[in-house]
């Protein structure tokens, strides 16, 4: 498609996306249409012809519109979800326009270098080793899946195991320690990995959720051979932060690799007044962090950051005689994750620092840090029960009992003025708010609050009338 028909359907596009993303503000926090019913609307007929360009378009949107959820919308505070900022996203229909397959340095200057110096700027941002490498990848789950293959590697070859030749089996065995209540995505890393769970050191957290500062000292202290630590900075319900300094010392005395699991958390370290919660941070050997929460990038973005270069490229590079080599000075995409044909992420994430410069993302991440204790003040003030120490933007809270915040949970969802999601912790039913979305205002907080307060006091009459 080269001819006029191009231009119509790129301006049908972006005149559909502006009207969308305009009517953010008031849309309902809630699907019109379940999953099962757009399994059945979204159905190809294999038996029909080809359509054609604007049609299938326009079909998409007729299809998909009425179950789309409102993530982007200011009152959405489900798990831990940016805004898809509109300059991000203008950047991401580029890298598609562009196609760039981003594998090698050589066949995309442009996408390459835009990654090159988005990852110098990463490490500036968030004060991390200059030296370090930085992969782009989907999200935080393969950040950590990236950063601890490499820690695998350069454990295993510590210990006198070259792990690309042989393999695992026979090999040392790697000790790994983490706090209980570690990320998920964690554990499944290292499921890809062939870390089985029963064989993993799980150290005591305290009632936020950070790990225990003795335990885990003592945990990296009581074990020989080669180890991984992995500590979190932002717990997903609460935002806590483990005490990294304590942990990488004592990773330090033993040779061991410490992995930073900061997903959101990781950006406290660009602000003036939530940097002192990541201190220690830097003496780490890899961190994984997404730029689709806080730094508000469109899907799929995340980094995966590595002290050690040569530990990175070893556990990722991909060799083939068609295959361009690192010259010196040069970074090669592939070399630094898991995969080989990709999207040119990095053109996203270039926009998004050159938007908001250091100062925009500072304040930003601030900004969301005090409505997220404004919405737990407030909260707690009607009676609700703030289940965490608001150190950051998530906050965990509880209505009476587990039933009554169940109830609540599904009331505010159905009733769309905002969206929470909810999850066990500590035993409990939280409804777990993040604030993570740039265009939330202290307005949008206080109407949630009070949407929020209306579905508990409806639950509770329900609850009265029914007893
Ligand atoms: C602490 C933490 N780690 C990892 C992840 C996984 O990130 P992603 O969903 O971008 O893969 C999340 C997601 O919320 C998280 O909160």
């Amino acid at each position: 498609m080269r001819d006029a028909g191009l231009a119509a359907l790129y301006a049908r596009i972006a005149e559909y996306a502006a009207h969308r993303r305009a009517g953010d503000d008031e849309r309902r926090h809630a699907p019109d249409l379940s999953y099962e019913a757009q399994v059945k609307r979204f159905a190809l007929d294999l038996s029909r012809e080809g359509a054609p360009a604007e049609q299938v378009i326009n079909e998409l949107i007729d299809i998909a519109e009425p179950g789309l959820a409102a993530m982007t919308g200011p009152r959405f505070f489900g798990w831990v979800i940016g805004a898809s900022n509109p300059v991000g996203v203008a950047a991401d229909w580029l890298t598609s326009a562009w196609g760039q397959n981003t594998a090698n340095h050589f066949a995309t200057p442009s996408a390459s270098a835009a990654e090159a110096a988005a990852a110098a700027a990463l490490l500036e941002l968030m004060d991390l080793p200059r030296e370090s490498s930085v992969g782009f990848v989907t999200g935080a789950t393969m950040a950590g899946f990236t950063c601890l293959a490499a820690a695998r590697s350069e454990m295993l070859r510590r210990a006198g195991w070259d792990l690309e030749s042989e393999g695992m089996a026979g090999s040392p065995p790697i000790t790994v320690i983490l706090g209980a209540e570690a990320h998920s995505t964690i554990f499944a890393g290292l499921k890809y990995l062939g870390f089985g769970e029963r064989r993993l050191m799980t150290v005591d957290v305290d009632a936020n959720g950070a790990i225990l500062a003795d335990a885990a000292v003592a945990a990296i202290h009581s074990v020989s051979g080669p180890v991984i630590v992995i500590a979190q900075a932002g717990h997903i319900n609460s935002g806590s932060f483990d005490p990294f300094r304590e942990i990488a010392a004592a990773c330090r005395a033993k040779n061991a690799w410490l992995h930073i699991d900061g997903a959101f958390g990781l950006w406290a370290r660009a602000t003036e007044t939530h940097r002192k919660l990541g201190e220690g941070i830097e003496l780490a050997d890899s961190w994984s962090v997404d730029g689709h929460k806080w730094l508000q990038t469109p899907y799929d973005s995340a980094y995966a950051i590595v002290k050690h270069r040569e530990a990175h490229v070893r556990a990722m590079q991909i060799a083939a005689s068609y295959l361009p080599s690192a010259g010196s000075g040069v970074r090669v995409p592939a070399d630094y994750v898991p995969e080989l044909s990709r999207r040119a992420r990095g053109f996203a994430t270039w926009a998004m620092i050159r938007l908001l410069g250091q100062r925009g993302i500072a304040e930003m991440v601030s900004q969301h840090c005090a409505l997220a204790r404004r919405m737990a003040l407030l909260l707690a003030a009607a009676g609700a029960e703030i289940l965490n120490d608001v150190v950051l933007n998530q906050v965990a809270v509880h209505f009476g009992s587990d039933a009554e915040t169940q109830a609540t949970i599904a009331k505010v969802q159905a009733d769309g003025v905002c969206f929470v999601g909810g999850a066990q912790w500590r035993g409990r039913q939280v409804m777990r708010v993040s604030v993570t979305n740039e265009n939330t205002t202290e307005a949008d907080v206080d109407r949630s609050v009070a949407a929020m307060l209306a579905a508990w006091m409806a639950v509770r009459g329900r609850a009265t009338s029914a007893g």
